[in-house]
């Protein structure tokens, strides 16, 4: 039997393993192994009956597959590397990332593991943290066709509704997730913009939603309830479920391949400004969503709203 490890326990991560080890106790498998750098966020993980392993490397030696959810490009080079560089064996061991970074970073993942006889999957998911507790996200995935076997039955009905197949190179679906987060951070500033207009006109946030959840789907109604909430801005002890700071870096990750292929992305262009400008007001603890206090702001309202923390 193949034992399973998962390395990062952030807002998507844990609810991810979570979903996976119960899956695993479910089918009396090896429980999940995970690792994290705050260990504390896998009490609940632990409490499920997965295995905590405070080092990466151990916990690559003792899995055949092995997840990876961390924040971006930077953290997922170190890890590998601290396992490429560390001589130990990884003939035939499967990496497979959901995190959304770079498909250059994919590229020179896919190499290091190779010259170790190891698969690299790059799997990327679709949808926040309520959609991850549900075992519902959307994945992209793509690499060595025998390793995407093996990997999508942990995925598919478990982590995920919906598997997007995108071939043997994996650097497809990293490429897709930047495509769709264009759509996302898009999305989210049309949401934004509506919202401050329906409480500026004194037609009243509460219709407004209503309208977006019901004419324009649940995930533009989700990010009507980030700001109607107040979880644009949350409280400073808690974490974002979608932290500004990583949609950022994928706003940038699309823009430096937009330019490579002479695409323009306006729209997207005056979403990262507004987020870049939130953070610069707000600080880091805040959501994706949080170009909405920007653009309170320019219509003469203050950043925060009734739900949201007040500075
Ligand atoms: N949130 C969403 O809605 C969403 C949706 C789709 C895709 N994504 C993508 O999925 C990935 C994870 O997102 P998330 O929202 O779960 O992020 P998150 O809550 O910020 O968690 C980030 C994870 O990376 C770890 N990490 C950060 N810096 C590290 C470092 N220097 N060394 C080791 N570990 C480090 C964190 O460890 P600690 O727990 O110790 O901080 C945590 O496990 C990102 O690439 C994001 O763009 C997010």
């Amino acid at each position: 039997m193949t034992r399973i490890g998962w390395y990062g326990l952030g807002s998507m991560g844990l609810a991810m393993a979570t979903n996976l080890q119960r899956h695993l106790a479910a089918k009396n498998g090896l429980s999940l192994v995970y690792s994290n750098r705050t260990m504390s966020r896998g009490d609940s993980l632990q409490a499920l009956g997965a295995t905590a392993e405070t080092s990466f490397e151990k916990l690559v030696a003792q899995c055949g597959i092995i997840f990876t959810m961390v924040s971006n490009d930077t953290v997922l080079s170190s890890l590998i590397s601290s396992v490429t560089r560390s001589g130990q064996p990884l003939q035939d061991k499967i990496f497979v990332d959901c995190s959304t970074v770079h498909p250059e970073t994919v590229g020179l993942t896919v190499a290091k593991l190779r010259e170790k006889q190891a698969s690299f999957l790059a799997a990327p998911v679709f949808g926040g943290n309520p959609i991850a507790v549900d075992g519902k996200l959307v994945f992209a995935i793509a690499g060595p066709k025998k390793a995407s076997e093996q990997v999508k039955p942990l995925i598919q009905d478990v982590m995920g509704r919906k598997v997007i197949d995108c071939g043997e190179d994996a650097t497809k679906s990293s490429l897709l997730k930047i495509a769709g987060n264009i759509v996302t951070v898009n999305l989210m500033e049309a949401v934004g913009e509506a919202q401050v207009f329906a409480e500026r006109t004194g037609l009243g946030t509460g219709p407004m939603e209503e309208l977006i959840g019901e004419a324009f789907g649940p995930v533009a109604g989700g990010y009507s309830k980030r700001l109607t909430t107040g979880a644009y801005a949350p409280s400073l002890d808690s974490r974002p479920g979608f932290g500004v700071s990583l949609a950022i870096k994928d706003a940038n990750h699309a823009f430096a391949i937009a330019k490579e292929n002479k695409v323009e992305l306006p729209g997207l262009k005056v979403a990262a400004e507004n987020m870049v400008a939130a953070r610069e007001y707000a600080g880091e603890c805040l959501d994706s969503s949080s170009m909405y206090g920007v653009l309170r702001q320019k219509a003469g309202m203050e950043f925060w709203n009734e739900k949201s923390r007040k500075e």
